[in-house]
């Protein structure tokens, strides 16, 4: 039986026999939600009540030669089984390939206005002369950074606006932390030390969500695998190609390419444990960094022989964490983090641009064949039968059957399971979310 048609309890079941999960992992996955008052409250203002979203579990993404069953917490019902028809795609042609800099820099601002050009040389010669007074300010302000592997990469002098506004920005090196509380400790330090080294009191001293390092992933796409039951997988993959290409024309198409990534990326940061916004926030930065928005990710053609292989490249900023207080407290992350199984901040970054990359396929793919509605009412269908009582394989029969039914209901999907288990046999057909 496929994963999806078991029970939930079937598949935690599942992950614990394979040695995914450990029993305590399957018992906490069961008594979701595991925030309990207390720790909401500690964690926001005015907390009144706890809020559950479901998660599932993207199976076998095959990054860089290991396997990952990816937890995604979402609640748009088609975007774990896109993730799981994308990984399966990629699986078959060798997975992704991913690389990343294991050195991620945060960058931090303490701004000032009005500064003269004569003054900006003088301030930035006193910042140079003063480098090592900063860092030891820094220090000072957070100690523990060198040891969680954290620490500060350097400082520079930026105008903005021929000096309407003229800022020192820190490079912060968070270690496996998201960074956020650790660069505005720092700017604001560092703050009050210029404020006496330049005689000049600053306007403000932020974190800025422009995060410069990428992940960058790829995967390389025999056509013969994207084809469906009426189109050649050629023909899908230059529609593909065609749609990546509207999407570069087309910032108004990009945003929505960039959209269906983000379904995947944001869900795995959420199932994560990590500043969803943040994410978004630097991703849209990165996609608009030449002055117009882009979409992340592109797809074209390369010739190996007479052969054309479909071929897709994402790069996008991932400011996620792997260690920190909000990650400490939903115990849901830290259990995603061991489902997800990777090494360190790195190995994870590189999964999620994965499952973004994975994600725009099955996307592309979608709109390019039987187009989104198709499939999201498949889905529909598969979540009525459950609804009506099926249970394994009747799930994708009474699915099927609804398909040809104009009335989409509960009660017609109770009528279809009644009728087959009076007495018609069950065909075996294949599905394409696996
Ligand atoms: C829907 O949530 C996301 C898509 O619109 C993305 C896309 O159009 O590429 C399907």
């Amino acid at each position: 039986m496929k994963f999806y048609e078991l029970s939930p309890q079937e598949r935690r079941n599942f992950l614990e026999r394979e040695g995914y999960i450990t029993h305590n992992d399957a018992r906490l996955l069961r008594l979701s939600p595991l925030l309990r008052e207390y720790a909401a409250d500690g964690m926001i203002e005015n907390q009144v009540g706890i809020m559950g979203i479901p998660i599932g579990l993207l199976m076998g993404l095959k990054v860089n030669d290991k396997e990952y069953n990816v937890p995604m917490a979402t609640e748009e019902p088609s975007v774990v089984a896109a993730a799981c028809a994308g990984a399966k795609i990629a699986r078959e042609n060798g997975g992704v390939i991913a690389a990343i800099w294991p050195l991620r820099v945060i960058p931090a601002d303490i701004v000032f206005q009005r500064v003269s050009a004569e003054q900006q040389e003088d301030f930035a010669a006193k910042v140079e002369d003063h480098y090592k007074d900063m860092v030891r300010v820094m220090q000072k302000a957070v100690p523990n950074l060198t040891h969680h592997n954290g620490g500060i990469e350097g400082v520079s002098c930026v105008p903005i606006h021929k000096g309407e506004f003229w800022k020192v920005r820190l490079w912060i090196w968070p270690g496996e932390a998201m960074g956020a509380n650790i660069a505005n400790r720092l700017s604001e330090a560092e703050a009050k030390y210029l404020e006496g080294l330049l005689g000049i009191k600053p306007l403000a001293a932020i974190l800025s969500n422009a995060e410069t390092e990428t992940v960058t992933c790829g995967v390389d796409i025999d056509p013969k695998t994207l084809e469906t039951k009426t189109e050649s997988g050629l023909k899908v993959a230059k529609k593909i190609v065609e749609l990546s290409r509207w999407s570069e024309m087309d910032d108004t198409r990009a945003v929505t390419h960039n959209k269906g990534i983000m379904n995947g990326v944001v869900a795995c940061a959420l199932a994560n444990g990590s500043d969803t916004r943040a994410v978004e926030a630097a991703a849209h930065w990165y996609a608009s960094t030449d002055g117009e928005y882009k979409p992340l990710s592109t797809w074209t053609f390369k010739q190996e022989g007479r052969k054309k292989i479909l071929v897709g490249r994402l790069t996008m900023p991932m400011a996620i964490g792997k260690v920190g207080f909000s990650i400490k407290t939903l115990g849901t992350a830290e259990l995603c983090q061991r489902i997800l199984g990777a090494e360190d901040l790195w190995e994870t970054q590189m999964a999620f641009g994965a499952v973004g990359l994975v994600q725009n396929l099955a996307a592309l793919r979608s709109i390019a064949t039987e187009g989104i509605t198709q499939g999201h009412l498949k889905l529909r269908d598969y979540n009525l039968a459950r609804a009506a009582g099926a249970q394994g394989k009747e799930i994708r029969q009474v699915a099927k059957r609804m398909m040809l039914n104009p009335k989409r209901t509960v009660r017609q999907a109770e009528i279809k399971l009644a009728e087959m288990r009076e007495g018609e046999a069950f065909e075996d057909d294949e599905d394409e979310n696996e």
